[in-house]
């Protein structure tokens, strides 16, 4: 892919249930290195299951679906994929209870080659980006549903991937905190020059990105 895209999808169809619920139905989506997209759509358009796809954790029935070079469709490691190159915000941020903050955004630092201390330095770091530094040792049933967040911000960042996925990041938050988690990612595409691929079901989220995809019955909307 050389002509800056680092998402190129093509009549990309998944179905559930031996295929009775059609939920992607033929997406065709480029996305350029760098670019801020959303993705809106109603409650069972399919954006999450495209997310997924994105970010290997779930493998298409029919098409095709280029990430960073990579065919998806014909790999066979997709964990180191995942772990390299794809920062997954879930709107239920699913950190561990009974670990600290740090431990939790150390997690997906296992196993590529560091130290505890270079593991420790590196998740520190990133818990002061979010302005977390201070509750690095609490656990996260101790923090606000925004911090709980951001917590899931710094440890989608770990692994320096080149691409964010965000599944409503924001959903659960209210507007102030929100708000943080919002300027936090957009700042980091800002500055890292990081793709960033967020739904939303708010048009005024939507609206912070450079583009909008409109998600319908498994299709983009034109
Ligand atoms: N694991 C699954 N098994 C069966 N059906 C599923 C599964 N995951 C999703 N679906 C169905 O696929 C369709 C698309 O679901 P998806 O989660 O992608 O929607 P969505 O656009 O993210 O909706 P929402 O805005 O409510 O999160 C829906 O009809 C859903 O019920
Ligand atoms: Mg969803």
């Amino acid at each position: 892919m050389n002509n800056g895209n680092i998402m190129e999808i093509k009549e990309l169809k998944k179905g559930f249930d031996n295929g009775r619920i059609k939920a992607l139905n033929g997406i065709n989506l480029e996305i350029k290195k760098g670019e801020f997209v959303s993705i809106i759509g109603p409650s069972g358009s399919g954006k999450s299951t495209l997310l997924n796809m994105m970010g290997a954790l779930d493998s298409a029935d029919e098409g095709s679906i280029l990430v960073a070079g990579k065919d998806l469709t014909h790999t066979k490691d997709l964990s180191e994929f995942r772990s390299k190159e794809i920062g997954f915000i879930f709107q239920l941020h699913n950190l561990i209870p009974n670990l600290s903050v740090l431990e939790n955004v150390t997690i997906p630092m296992y196993g590529n080659g560091y130290n505890s201390k270079q593991m420790d330095v590196r998740a520190m770091n990133l818990l002061k980006y979010v302005n977390l530094q201070d509750k690095a040792s609490r656990k996260p049933t101790e923090l606000s549903g925004g911090e709980r967040q951001r917590v899931a911000i710094a440890r989608a960042l770990v692994n320096k991937p080149s691409i964010i996925l965000a599944d409503e990041p924001t959903g659960s938050l209210d507007s102030k905190n929100g708000h943080m988690v919002l300027e936090n990612l957009k700042e980091l595409h800002e500055k890292e020059n990081v793709t960033l691929i967020m739904v939303t079901h708010d048009m005024n989220v939507a609206a912070m990105a450079e583009r909008t995809i409109n998600v319908l019955d498994g299709k983009v909307q034109n």
